[in-house]
């Protein structure tokens, strides 16, 4: 396990250098809910396009889907949400706080000494009662229950409502699968870890329909294909492992539930999950709505309700897990280095140029390169302090390359590229350094 403290270097590390911030800091900050600065917003948005390109860009039966947020309300009455998308909740009347009910060994009491809820002899904890996870909110300017909506808990139901307009107008035949990337919201009770739980969050999610019968064969397909992608984002194997849902975890919607963890500082968590969802949520859709939802298999001449195998991630938690996975301490020269050693696909910058020195022409050579790479990926440009401070801060960062121009560059026209992991430089042809750096990508 991670040392102490790991989490609070990286929440520090993650607002120094404009990864993670909190919302609305200025006013005391909202509670669970965190804005992304310039590098946790490059960050995200490579892991999200490396999710696309491996789901729908690079397969040729799944599609993809921008769905609403908010939804006609009869969706989540359909989906089971209004019934039982519910925590139990206890409420400490002397205190005030909140708990989950099921969670109560792992709460805190904000009374001091801190015990767990329930054991101060001041504790008065109320019987547990369900509390509903879905934000509500009214349509229009009358705020009546004939115009409560929600905000969506989950973007699997903007698929499924959705799935016979993709599938016709796509021209796709099962099995094939939808995938979306979109907001959802959760009103959780006990919201923590910094990002890692979070009341609005951002979920990679994607439905891949199946004929009845074919749902445990695609299931096992899926698992695999899922565990590979994480490791191929470079997430430590060790620190990775399967959980499988018992069947009092189950969710309302599940026949069966892998979820993929991850070891976090605070143990290990679900990172993502993937559900056999069988037709629960089309069957319900198709009694409620009144409209057939059945797809019709030329080929057997038949019709049937698919059933369904969802993988289901959360774009935040995974920033979460590859900003911790990438995060270590090194003595170097008498010194701590600190490294994010992310994968070089997803760090937010890919190479820095630095000038060596701000004279002799030096920053001229390297303006003109930072130009030219610019246009290829991710670039920064610094000429500012030592340049040995210059590469702890792009270290820190973790920008795979650092290309510094110096004297003797204009003189064979070749600048030296600093490894980020290795600190080991290379000497490399000025004309060559973009393909160089696009090679290790
Ligand atoms: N459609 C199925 C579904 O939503 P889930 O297990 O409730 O399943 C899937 O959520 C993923 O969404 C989780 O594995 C996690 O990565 C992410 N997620 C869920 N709740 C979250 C929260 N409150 N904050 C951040 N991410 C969350």
């Amino acid at each position: 396990m991670a040392a102490p403290g790991v989490m609070d270097k990286l929440v520090s590390l993650c607002k120094r250098r404009g990864f993670v911030f909190q919302s609305s800091e200025i006013y005391g900050g909202l509670g669970s809910v965190w804005d992304y600065g310039p590098l946790g917003t490059e960050l995200k948005r490579n892991i999200k396009e490396r999710w696309w390109h491996a789901m729908v860009r690079a397969r040729d039966d799944i599609e993809g889907l921008d769905a609403a947020i908010l939804m006609h309300p009869k969706v989540w009455e359909a989906s089971g949400h209004v019934a039982g998308f519910t925590d139990p909740l206890v409420d400490c009347k002397t205190c005030k706080a909140r708990f989950r009910a099921d969670q109560l060994g792992d709460a805190q009491c904000p009374q001091k000494p801190s015990k767990h809820p329930g054991e101060h002899t001041a504790c008065a904890l109320t019987e547990p009662r369900m509390f509903n996870l879905m934000f509500r909110t009214f349509m229009g300017p009358v705020e009546e229950s004939a115009s409560v909506v929600y905000l969506r808990p989950e973007t699997a139901q903007g698929i499924y409502v959705n799935y016979l307009n993709v599938l016709q107008s796509s021209r796709q035949k099962i099995p094939f699968g939808i995938a979306q990337i979109g907001k959802a919201f959760r009103n959780e009770i006990t919201p923590g870890n910094f990002i890692f739980r979070t009341r609005e969050f951002e979920q990679m999610e994607m439905q891949f329909f199946v004929k009845p019968g074919e749902d445990t064969e695609w299931f096992e397909r899926w698992r695999v294909l899922r565990m590979a992608w994480h490791q191929e984002l470079g997430l430590k194997a060790e620190k990775l492992r399967w959980h499988q849902h018992a069947e009092q975890e189950l969710a309302h919607y599940a026949r069966a539930a892998y979820d993929i963890e991850y070891e976090f500082p605070f143990g290990w968590q679900e990172i993502e999950g993937v559900h056999n969802r069988g037709n629960f949520d089309l069957t319900n859709h198709q009694t409620a709505s009144g409209k057939k939802l059945e797809y019709f298999d030329q080929a057997a001449n038949t019709r049937y309700l698919p059933e369904i195998v969802e993988t289901s991630a959360g774009a935040d938690r995974i920033a979460l897990t590859v900003l911790v996975d990438a995060y270590r301490e090194e003595q170097v020269e008498g010194e701590t280095r600190t490294v994010l050693g992310f994968h070089p696909a997803i760090a937010p910058i890919k190479a820095a140029v630095l000038p060596l020195v701000n004279k002799d022409a030096m920053p001229e050579m390297a303006t003109a390169l930072f130009n030219d790479l610019r246009t290829r990926f991710a670039c920064f440009y610094d000429d500012g302090g030592a340049i040995g401070r210059r590469y702890r801060r792009m270290d820190e960062v973790g920008t795979p390359f650092c290309i510094t121009v110096d004297g003797q560059s204009a003189e064979d026209q070749s600048v030296t590229v600093r490894h980020r992991d290795t600190m080991g430089q290379d000497r490399v042809g000025l004309a060559h350094v973009a393909g160089y750096v696009m090679e290790r990508l």
